[in-house]
């Protein structure tokens, strides 16, 4: 990696700008558009951020009464300012100021998990704090000292959020199961199912797809054949783990897709394509 000369003495520090690191006048030798990636990660995660912060608040259009359907912004919902019908698992809160999300309970452990994966502290790293923004370009910092104190030791309690991470796709999956409900009850069937669903799968595949997942299921193990069920799951979750940045931007795509249909759906912008009613 290149690093600044000019400052090289007088800002001696550790990374880039140690002593014992080559002096190079450029901040890169690069000459491809290395900026474009961490832009359009800058670009993805702010368009999500700022998109479920202003669905999470607005507290309309979540539930669709005729189908059962649930966005999962809003789930579980567990206050009495829920819309009767969509609290699955009771009201356990009296009612919520209006600058309380509905889905408070859990969307602070989903954020954490967020955070802390493995996969998006690479892309924010990069994106927003430059550290460094691409390979081979310098970063701006004078000092590199890692996840080794606050606040970013904190980063180790990713394991901690993955155990909540599959409580809430578990609520997932029953909330799209009983969206399965026809508009006069029993069994119905229509496209918010088909998204619901793929929704649930994408979320199981980014979580069991999780780093700590895999290290949960085959670490500290130093013989694989005397524990080949727990050596079946590792290789299993090895190889979705080799797609996990694939995944978590796919969750952030069905989370916001399966909100805004429902949205639409629920507040009578569209009507669900029914195949079985
Ligand atoms: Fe990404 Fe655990 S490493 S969710």
């Amino acid at each position: 990696m290149s690093a600044p000369a000019s400052n090289g003495a007088s800002q001696a520090g550790t990374g880039v700008r140690a002593p014992s690191r080559a002096s190079i006048a450029e901040r890169t030798l690069r000459t491809d558009r290395w900026w474009l990636p961490p832009l359009l990660t800058t670009l993805g995660l702010a368009a999500f951020v700022i998109y479920a912060t202003i669905r999470s608040f607005v507290r309309t259009a979540y539930w669709v009464d005729e189908y059962h359907y649930l966005t999962p912004f809003y789930s579980p919902c567990l206050s009495e300012s829920c819309v009767p019908g969509s609290s699955h698992f009771g009201t356990w809160f009296g009612e919520l100021p209006g600058f309380i999300p509905l889905g408070f309970i859990v969307l602070p452990f989903l954020l954490g998990f967020r955070l802390t994966c493995y996969y998006y502290r690479k892309a924010y790293y990069r994106s927003v704090w430059f550290s460094p923004p691409a390979c081979a370009v310098a970063e701006p910092h004078a000092k590199y000292t890692g996840e080794t104190r606050l606040p970013l030791i904190i980063q180790n309690v990713h394991r901690y959020f993955f155990y909540v991470a599959v409580l809430v796709a578990l609520i997932n999956t029953y909330d799209a199961i009983t969206a399965f409900h026809g508009s006069s009850g029993g069994f119905g069937f229509g496209l918010g199912n088909v998204i619901l669903l793929g929704n649930v799968i994408m979320l199981w595949a980014y979580t069991l797809s999780c780093h700590s997942c895999r290290h949960i299921a085959g670490g500290r193990l130093k013989h694989f054949s005397k524990h080949p069920v727990r050596y079946w799951l590792w290789t299993q979750i090895s190889k979705l783990n080799t797609r996990h940045m694939q995944l978590a931007w796919i969750t952030l795509g069905t989370l916001v897709l399966t909100d805004f249909y429902v949205m639409l759906v629920a507040s009578d912008v569209i009507a669900d394509l029914r195949f079985v009613d």
